[in-house]
């Protein structure tokens, strides 16, 4: 049976992830802040094999008792898909120095913490052979970027993606592939009512690639449809 992990799952494309993959027939185990709040979450125990543990990716002692929680578990793969948007209107609208100290914590959640919680599972994943998926987004394209804005959120994807690129190079010997994800721009608290697709498509195109990666997929950034995109 494949298990999969996801990080920020009690809502948008993390909840979905957990609901393709039980519907897939995998072990899912599921990870948000507060398991007690995440009513849509628990309510799809009733799918399949799901498991639910709180895990704020920013505080180290809940990533590790996480991952000591799962010792044994094999992880085919791992989503690192919590993230936030921080201030929409930053630097020009708001004092600067909570910009700064915005900046810092979207760095946290966004780039930080990503890495930390694929070291804290890298022997779960090493043991199935298996993927580490980062959902990235293509705001933190520096080919793509025309229309200038969100530093906050565009750094902080910017420097997620050079770090699973080092990543995927440094996991490669324990046959772990890293791979990013621009998930589109999705109906979701965090893409608003005016996005382009919705969660099921968002997800089901991404599923539908991590099932064909091969080795000389390892570092990539793909758009959710399975296409590259420039860095
Ligand atoms: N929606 C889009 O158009 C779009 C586009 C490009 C990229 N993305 C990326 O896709 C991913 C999922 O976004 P979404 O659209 O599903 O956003 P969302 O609806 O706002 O959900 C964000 C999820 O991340 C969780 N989260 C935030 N901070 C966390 C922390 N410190 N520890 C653990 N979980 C935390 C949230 O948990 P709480 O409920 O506890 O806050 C929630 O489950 C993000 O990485 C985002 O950057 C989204």
């Amino acid at each position: 049976m494949k298990t999969v992990l996801i990080t920020g799952a009690n809502r948008g494309i993390g909840l979905e992830f957990v609901k393709q993959y039980l519907q897939e027939g995998a072990r899912v185990l599921a990870t948000c802040r507060d398991p007690q709040k995440a009513k849509a979450l628990t309510a799809l125990k009733e799918m399949g094999d799901l498991q639910v543990a709180a895990l704020d990716v920013t505080q180290p002692e809940q990533v590790d008792a996480a991952a000591e929680r799962w010792r044994d578990q094999k992880i085919d793969l791992l989503l690192n898909n919590a993230g936030v948007y921080g201030p929409r209107n930053s630097f020009g609208a708001n004092d600067i120095e909570a910009d700064m100290a915005a900046w810092e914590t979207v760095f946290r959640v966004n780039t930080m913490a990503p890495l930390r919680v694929a070291l804290a599972f890298q022997n779960q994943v090493a043991a199935a052979k298996g993927t580490m998926a980062f959902i990235t987004s293509k705001m933190g394209s520096i080919a793509d970027n025309t229309s200038g804005g969100s530093i906050i959120y565009r750094t902080s994807k910017s420097a997620l993606n050079m770090t699973v690129k080092s990543l995927s190079i440094d996991l490669a010997p324990r046959g772990i592939s890293c791979v990013l994800f621009h998930p589109g721009w999705v109906l979701t608290d965090m893409g608003g009512p005016n996005a382009l697709i919705d969660v099921t498509t968002s997800v089901g195109g991404m599923r539908a690639k991590i099932d064909q990666l091969t080795t000389k997929d390892r570092g990539k950034y793909f758009n959710y449809d399975g296409r590259e995109i420039p860095w």
